[in-house]
């Protein structure tokens, strides 16, 4: 157990010198008296509320519920804020700036008097990028997620987030709806506060943070309007202050165990490709290693259960009233499928103690292990001559009768090139087809943005297909769905051998072998590579300057978590230097 004189905050606010008079009387323009901050757990609230990520424009009420969970518990609780990263609004994807907000947390956490930090996270790359920045400082750390819309509701039908746009867009193309029904389920898909509905990415890292032991039980599934979503801020805000006094600090929770009960998770659950991206790049910063590998290891041979979109029927309210992630993780554990029981947690028990009692109240919803969504979900991560590096496939969400298939590249040199061709009716394609879309990449976007979904060729879909073959550098969005082959690295951008593919090259997609080929002879793929790179224009966008030209010269490729080189590991929370 800590003692006072052991706060982190007591470096600054605990001397009677000085600099305590500088860092105690500027605090006291707030009207605070000495005994609310000092000798006491400082818990900063680390704030991703913006009204430009609509996910998370109810936060601050949530900050309030966190700030009477410390006040209760003996802390003293402050607020900050740290760049929000929209999913929806955000140019050219809001991945570009996920490591800058990490940059972001990690300095304002170190840099501040704040004995832990409640972690206030929602939209997709919120999540990701406070868990970044605190494992980079290693303090206690609790995340609350703001928790999914209410089911979107349209014309008598469920629809889901962002799913629902992809499937009425298609209906447009295929000439079965009018532009103006479609616009219709604007308002009806998005009904209330929250993140997507859907098991999109802000789902998926809610469940992954969940299942990693840095949330309470529960956290994930209950929807941001719910009563329960505010006691749950409550509780964390109290829960984080005996954090301080165990000195339980992110290093405890995210080792290589809670990955492991992760990986495995995502798998159950049919979690977004983005989780492979994010949780390498969490990995990376408490120096727990992770590779693309132990999603095949861990991952595959677990089913999906979770019938959710985009992979199956429910939404993340049904989730929470079918009994949340608490029930799913039972099933894994009476089974004998959760790798690692013993796993510690934000509360302080095991994983497998906050979850063994868990009720399953709709097995249409959790399904049972034997009758899954989907008999294999874990992500399939393929290799090949056309990803050395790896590429990434999401079974559950994928076409059982196109994850195995051979087929004649069309190829798209960037999505400018694809939205310019694909309706065109000359274009040689056919169901058979793969759609090969190239410098979508992390450099190559930049910021490797969610578009490796590309939609079908209009004469194709109004001939009823509904489903090909795609691969790309891109990643897509959680919420979306198909046969879609993403991440592929190393990138176009780098030179990586999805840049030498050509219209009518065959290709080959083994997904029972994690295999990936093009089938052209090693002598060839020297060749056609040796002529791209030394042709390779040098992306304009370095000499802008500017962050762009950071990003682009220091992300890493998709399986290294494209995270900046230079952010991997943990600094620690110390900062020997005063300010004045
Ligand atoms: Fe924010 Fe989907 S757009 S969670
Ligand atoms: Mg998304």
């Amino acid at each position: 157990m800590k003692k006072k004189t052991d706060l982190r905050s007591a470096q600054w606010f605990g001397t009677i010198d000085k600099n305590g008079f500088m860092y105690r009387s500027w605090m006291k323009n707030q009207g605070t008296p000495d005994h609310e901050f000092q000798g006491k757990p400082i818990i900063g609230i680390c704030n991703t509320w913006s009204e430009l990520t609509p996910c998370n424009a109810h936060f601050r009420r949530i900050a309030d519920r966190v700030k009477q969970g410390v006040l209760e518990a003996g802390g003293y609780p402050v607020e900050f804020p740290v760049f929000s990263n929209g999913e929806s609004n955000l140019r050219p994807t809001a991945m570009f700036t996920r490591n800058l907000a990490s940059m972001d947390v990690e300095e304002a956490i170190r840099g501040n008097p704040v004995d832990a930090v409640v972690l206030l996270a929602g939209c997709d790359k919120t999540t990701p990028a406070l868990l970044m920045g605190a494992a980079s400082c290693d303090i206690p750390a609790i995340l609350v997620t703001g928790g999914p819309m209410l089911n979107g509701k349209h014309k008598g039908k469920t629809i889901g987030s962002g799913t629902a746009v992809w499937q009425l867009h298609e209906e447009v193309k295929a000439g079965k709806i009018s532009i103006e029904e479609f616009l219709s389920a604007e308002r009806s898909m998005s009904r209330s506060e929250g993140t997507c509905n859907t098991m999109g990415t802000a789902s998926t890292m809610a469940c992954m943070a969940e299942s990693l032991g840095v949330t309470l039980p529960y956290n994930a599934a209950i929807p941001a309007v719910d009563a329960s979503r505010y006691t749950l801020a409550h509780l964390s805000g109290m829960r984080i202050v005996d954090m301080v006094w165990e000195d339980l600090r992110l290093s405890k929770l995210l080792t290589r165990e809670a990955f492991e009960n992760a990986i495995r998770t995502n798998a159950a659950i049919g979690g977004s490709t983005n989780a492979a991206i994010h949780l390498k790049a969490i990995a990376g910063r408490i120096g727990v290693d992770l590779e693309l590998d132990d999603w095949t290891r861990i991952g595959r041979g677990t089913p999906t259960i979770l019938d959710l979109m985009p992979s199956g029927r429910f939404l993340m309210e049904d989730f929470c009233y079918a009994g949340g992630l608490p029930a799913v993780l039972r099933t894994l554990g009476d089974a004998n499928l959760l790798p690692h029981k013993d796993a510690l947690t934000a509360n302080g028990k095991t994983l497998w103690e906050n979850v063994c009692n868990a009720d399953n109240y709709n097995t249409e919803v959790i399904r049972t292990l034997e009758n899954p969504l989907v008999d294999d979900g874990g992500l399939c991560i393929l290799r090949g001559n056309l990803a050395p590096r790896g590429a990434v496939l999401k079974p559950s969400a994928a076409s059982p009768h196109l994850m195995q298939h051979r087929g004649k590249a069309v190829v798209f040199e960037d999505f400018d090139d694809y939205k310019a061709r694909i309706a065109d009716p000359d274009l040689d394609v056919d169901e058979n087809s793969v759609m090969v879309l190239k410098n979508c990449g992390p450099r190559g976007y930049p910021g490797m943005a969610e578009v490796g979904n590309m939609g079908l060729p209009p004469k194709l879909l109004e001939r009823g297909i509904t489903d090909m073959v795609r691969i790309s550098d891109a990643r897509m969005s959680g919420t979306a769905y198909g046969t879609v082959v993403l991440h592929t690295a190393p990138e176009t951008a780098v030179g990586g051998p999805i840049a030498i593919v050509q219209n009518g090259d065959w290709i080959e997609l083994d997904s029972a072998n994690g295999a990936l080929n093009i089938d052209i002879s090693d002598e060839e793929l020297q060749a056609r590579l040796d002529k791209h790179n030394a042709e390779k224009p040098v992306n304009p966008l370095i000499a802008q300057g500017g962050y762009r030209s950071l990003y682009i010269e220091h992300v890493m490729q998709a399986d290294d978590g494209c995270d900046f080189d230079f952010l991997v590991g943990c600094r620690g929370s110390d900062v020997p230097r005063h300010s004045h």
